[in-house]
């Protein structure tokens, strides 16, 4: 028997004025993202940004459905949108917050495990790591790659 032990790694922050300009720019996009979300029914209304590498910011938020299967998160309707306009561009970053009707997240979300396949998919797909940025009006987590959320990740090597 083998008993094996992962680490993951990650940053907080306890203000915005630790992160960088562009940091701070992305934060402020998914926040805008998050007002402007469609969630009548869970009124948790999620907001990302993501940074590509031909420099666009590219904002998501959920829409929620009557028929609530058919509602996607906020990370995949701004990557899948990034993936469909900019097929060739990598994503650098992406910032992810949410909104209530208590105002903004005191604490960071991490995003759902099946936005993080997805993204995991974006990090391969471009063979570079994605920097992970969650906004709380309290904390700020940053890791630098997906995996640190996913590392026993299912991925296209195991298909073969
Ligand atoms: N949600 C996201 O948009 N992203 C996540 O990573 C977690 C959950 C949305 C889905 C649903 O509209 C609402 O938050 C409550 O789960």
């Amino acid at each position: 028997m083998n008993k094996r032990e992962i680490k993951t790694i990650f940053t907080e922050y306890n203000s915005l004025a630790e992160l960088s300009p562009k940091q701070q720019e992305l934060i402020k996009k998914a926040k805008e993202a998050a007002e402007k979300a469609y969630a009548p029914y869970s009124k948790f209304r999620v907001g990302a940004a993501l940074l590509l590498d031909n420099g666009e910011i590219i904002p998501g938020n959920n829409q929620e459905n009557a028929a609530y299967p058919s509602g996607l998160c906020a990370e995949r309707v701004a990557i899948f949108y990034a993936n469909s306009k900019y097929p060739d561009a990598a994503i650098k970053a992406i910032a992810v917050t949410a909104y209530t009707d208590n105002g903004f997240i005191k604490e960071p979300i991490p995003p759902c495990g099946s936005c993080l396949q997805v993204m995991l998919e974006s990090e391969n797909r471009s063979n570079q790591p994605i920097q992970v940025i969650l906004y709380g009006e309290d904390k700020i987590t940053e890791a630098d790659s997906i995996k640190h959320f996913l590392p026993l990740s299912f991925n296209k090597e195991m298909l073969k």
